[in-house]
Protein backbone atom coordinates (compact mmCIF):
# COMPACT_ATOMS: atom_id res chain seq x y z
CA UNK A 1 0.00 0.00 0.00
CA UNK A 2 1.40 3.72 -0.93
CA UNK A 3 2.48 5.41 1.98
CA UNK A 4 -0.64 8.20 1.43
CA UNK A 5 -3.03 5.44 1.55
CA UNK A 6 -1.45 3.70 4.97
CA UNK A 7 -1.53 6.83 6.53
CA UNK A 8 -4.99 7.24 5.17
CA UNK A 9 -5.92 4.21 6.43
CA UNK A 10 -4.46 5.45 10.26
CA UNK A 11 -6.51 8.54 10.12
CA UNK A 12 -9.72 6.81 9.12
CA UNK A 13 -8.91 4.58 12.29
CA UNK A 14 -8.60 7.55 14.67
CA UNK A 15 -11.98 8.86 13.77
CA UNK A 16 -13.43 5.35 14.56
CA UNK A 17 -11.44 5.91 17.94
CA UNK A 18 -12.90 8.77 18.78
CA UNK A 19 -16.43 8.38 17.46
CA UNK A 20 -16.51 5.27 19.74
CA UNK A 21 -13.94 5.39 23.04
CA UNK A 22 -15.28 7.81 25.72
CA UNK A 23 -12.91 10.89 26.21
CA UNK A 24 -10.88 10.07 22.59
CA UNK A 25 -8.59 13.74 22.16
CA UNK A 26 -10.31 14.20 18.70
CA UNK A 27 -14.45 13.48 20.27
CA UNK A 28 -14.89 16.93 20.38
CA UNK A 29 -15.46 18.75 16.50
CA UNK A 30 -15.46 22.39 15.90
CA UNK A 31 -18.28 22.44 13.35
CA UNK A 32 -18.78 25.93 11.14
CA UNK A 33 -21.39 26.41 8.26
CA UNK A 34 -22.51 29.42 6.52
CA UNK A 35 -24.51 31.95 8.33
CA UNK A 36 -28.05 33.03 7.50
CA UNK A 37 -26.70 36.61 6.77
CA UNK A 38 -23.51 34.90 4.83
CA UNK A 39 -21.22 34.77 7.58
CA UNK A 40 -19.35 32.05 9.14
CA UNK A 41 -20.81 30.21 12.11
CA UNK A 42 -18.89 27.81 14.54
CA UNK A 43 -19.01 25.96 17.45
CA UNK A 44 -18.77 22.52 19.04
CA UNK A 45 -20.21 19.54 19.06
CA UNK A 46 -19.50 15.84 20.05
CA UNK A 47 -18.73 13.29 17.12
CA UNK A 48 -20.82 10.74 17.31
CA UNK A 49 -20.16 8.76 14.72
CA UNK A 50 -17.59 7.47 11.64
CA UNK A 51 -18.73 5.29 8.94
CA UNK A 52 -16.69 4.41 5.57
CA UNK A 53 -17.61 4.23 1.89
CA UNK A 54 -18.74 7.40 1.68
CA UNK A 55 -16.25 8.40 4.42
CA UNK A 56 -18.32 10.75 6.74
CA UNK A 57 -18.89 11.96 10.48
CA UNK A 58 -21.74 12.17 11.91
CA UNK A 59 -23.09 14.20 15.05
CA UNK A 60 -26.48 15.00 16.64
CA UNK A 61 -28.52 17.89 17.23
CA UNK A 62 -31.58 20.39 17.85
CA UNK A 63 -33.69 20.21 15.49
CA UNK A 64 -34.55 23.46 15.71
CA UNK A 65 -31.44 24.68 16.23
CA UNK A 66 -29.58 28.01 13.59
CA UNK A 67 -27.03 24.85 12.60
CA UNK A 68 -29.85 22.79 11.18
CA UNK A 69 -31.71 25.62 9.45
CA UNK A 70 -28.20 26.48 8.02
CA UNK A 71 -27.33 23.46 6.81
CA UNK A 72 -30.42 23.31 4.84
CA UNK A 73 -29.79 26.70 3.36
CA UNK A 74 -26.31 25.38 2.23
CA UNK A 75 -25.10 22.14 3.30
CA UNK A 76 -20.99 23.16 2.91
CA UNK A 77 -19.76 22.97 6.20
CA UNK A 78 -16.11 22.45 7.03
CA UNK A 79 -14.72 21.16 10.69
CA UNK A 80 -11.86 20.78 12.79
CA UNK A 81 -11.13 18.40 15.43
CA UNK A 82 -7.99 19.14 17.91
CA UNK A 83 -6.31 16.04 20.37
CA UNK A 84 -4.58 18.21 22.88
CA UNK A 85 -2.24 14.96 23.83
CA UNK A 86 -1.03 14.67 20.28
CA UNK A 87 -0.27 18.16 19.45
CA UNK A 88 -2.72 16.74 16.15
CA UNK A 89 -5.46 18.73 14.68
CA UNK A 90 -7.65 17.57 11.68
CA UNK A 91 -9.76 19.92 9.10
CA UNK A 92 -12.46 18.26 7.53
CA UNK A 93 -14.36 19.95 4.28
CA UNK A 94 -17.39 18.51 2.77
CA UNK A 95 -21.24 18.14 2.16
CA UNK A 96 -24.18 17.84 5.19
CA UNK A 97 -26.93 16.29 4.97
CA UNK A 98 -29.76 16.17 7.65
CA UNK A 99 -30.66 12.65 7.84
CA UNK A 100 -34.65 11.97 7.15
CA UNK A 101 -34.73 7.92 7.44
CA UNK A 102 -36.63 7.61 10.60
CA UNK A 103 -35.16 3.72 10.99
CA UNK A 104 -31.35 5.69 10.95
CA UNK A 105 -31.85 8.79 13.03
CA UNK A 106 -33.66 5.83 15.67
CA UNK A 107 -30.56 4.13 15.65
CA UNK A 108 -28.25 6.86 16.60
CA UNK A 109 -31.10 8.28 18.85
CA UNK A 110 -30.91 4.75 20.72
CA UNK A 111 -27.16 4.70 21.18
CA UNK A 112 -27.46 8.41 22.64
CA UNK A 113 -26.89 8.06 26.59
CA UNK A 114 -29.97 8.87 29.00
CA UNK A 115 -28.51 12.30 29.43
CA UNK A 116 -28.31 13.19 26.09
CA UNK A 117 -31.29 12.30 24.88
CA UNK A 118 -32.95 14.68 27.89
CA UNK A 119 -31.57 17.57 26.16
CA UNK A 120 -34.54 16.99 23.68
CA UNK A 121 -37.11 17.15 26.03
CA UNK A 122 -37.99 20.55 26.36
CA UNK A 123 -40.35 21.93 23.95
CA UNK A 124 -38.77 25.58 24.26
CA UNK A 125 -36.65 26.67 20.80
CA UNK A 126 -33.08 26.61 21.37
CA UNK A 127 -31.60 30.48 21.03
CA UNK A 128 -34.69 31.64 21.72
CA UNK A 129 -34.91 34.48 24.14
CA UNK A 130 -35.70 33.19 27.85
CA UNK A 131 -38.44 35.75 29.17
CA UNK A 132 -39.46 33.96 32.05
CA UNK A 133 -38.66 32.16 35.94
CA UNK A 134 -40.97 29.46 35.58
CA UNK A 135 -40.02 26.51 34.18
CA UNK A 136 -40.01 25.50 30.85
CA UNK A 137 -42.17 23.00 29.58
CA UNK A 138 -41.13 19.29 28.71
CA UNK A 139 -42.25 16.61 26.93
CA UNK A 140 -41.03 13.63 26.86
CA UNK A 141 -42.81 11.65 24.36
CA UNK A 142 -41.63 13.95 21.68
CA UNK A 143 -38.09 14.47 22.45
CA UNK A 144 -37.21 12.46 18.90
CA UNK A 145 -39.16 14.45 16.62
CA UNK A 146 -36.25 17.13 17.85
CA UNK A 147 -33.47 14.98 17.71
CA UNK A 148 -31.25 15.70 14.31
CA UNK A 149 -28.77 13.06 12.91
CA UNK A 150 -26.70 15.03 11.06
CA UNK A 151 -23.97 13.26 8.59
CA UNK A 152 -21.27 15.37 7.23
CA UNK A 153 -19.82 13.40 3.82
CA UNK A 154 -16.08 14.72 3.24
CA UNK A 155 -14.68 15.64 0.33
CA UNK A 156 -11.16 16.87 1.66
CA UNK A 157 -9.32 16.81 4.89
CA UNK A 158 -5.89 18.00 6.02
CA UNK A 159 -3.79 16.29 9.08
CA UNK A 160 -0.99 18.48 11.22
CA UNK A 161 1.06 17.54 13.96
CA UNK A 162 2.72 19.26 16.05
CA UNK A 163 4.65 16.67 18.28
CA UNK A 164 7.05 15.52 15.31
CA UNK A 165 10.17 18.13 14.17
CA UNK A 166 9.73 19.03 11.48
CA UNK A 167 5.76 19.14 11.67
CA UNK A 168 3.60 17.03 10.14
CA UNK A 169 0.94 17.95 7.68
CA UNK A 170 -0.91 15.74 5.03
CA UNK A 171 -3.45 17.23 2.28
CA UNK A 172 -6.22 14.49 0.94
CA UNK A 173 -8.84 15.30 -1.62
CA UNK A 174 -11.26 12.52 -2.62
CA UNK A 175 -11.37 12.95 -6.62
CA UNK A 176 -13.29 10.63 -8.83
CA UNK A 177 -10.85 7.85 -8.92
CA UNK A 178 -11.00 7.35 -4.91
CA UNK A 179 -8.89 9.28 -2.27
CA UNK A 180 -5.92 11.18 -3.17
CA UNK A 181 -3.36 12.34 -0.76
CA UNK A 182 -0.07 13.97 -0.29
CA UNK A 183 2.65 15.42 2.16
CA UNK A 184 2.27 19.19 2.12
CA UNK A 185 5.24 22.19 3.85
CA UNK A 186 3.59 22.58 7.12
C1 LIG B 1 -18.35 20.42 25.04
C2 LIG B 1 -19.55 20.80 24.20
C3 LIG B 1 -20.18 19.82 23.46
C4 LIG B 1 -21.30 20.14 22.70
N1 LIG B 1 -21.89 19.16 21.94
C5 LIG B 1 -22.95 19.48 21.15
C6 LIG B 1 -23.52 18.50 20.29
O1 LIG B 1 -23.09 17.33 20.21
N2 LIG B 1 -24.59 18.87 19.54
C7 LIG B 1 -25.10 20.15 19.58
O2 LIG B 1 -26.05 20.43 18.87
N3 LIG B 1 -24.55 21.10 20.37
C8 LIG B 1 -23.50 20.80 21.14
N4 LIG B 1 -22.93 21.75 21.95
C9 LIG B 1 -23.53 23.12 21.95
C10 LIG B 1 -23.10 23.86 20.66
O3 LIG B 1 -21.73 24.22 20.75
C11 LIG B 1 -23.97 25.11 20.38
O4 LIG B 1 -23.88 26.00 21.46
C12 LIG B 1 -25.44 24.75 20.16
O5 LIG B 1 -25.57 23.55 19.42
C13 LIG B 1 -26.16 25.87 19.41
O6 LIG B 1 -25.53 26.07 18.16
P1 LIG B 1 -26.26 26.74 16.90
O7 LIG B 1 -26.99 27.95 17.43
O8 LIG B 1 -25.17 27.13 15.98
O9 LIG B 1 -27.20 25.73 16.32
C14 LIG B 1 -21.81 21.46 22.69
C15 LIG B 1 -21.15 22.44 23.43
C16 LIG B 1 -20.05 22.12 24.18
C17 LIG B 1 -19.37 23.21 24.97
Amino acid sequence: MAEADEFLESIWQSMTDAATLPGHGLSLMNVATIGRNGGPRARSVILRDFARSPERLCFATHALSEKVAEIRANSAVAATCYDRKRSLQLRFEGTATIIADDAERWRAWQRLAPHSQQQYVSLATPGAPLTTHEPLEDDASTAFQRFAWISLELRSLEWLALSTAPHTRWQFELLSSGWNGQRVIP
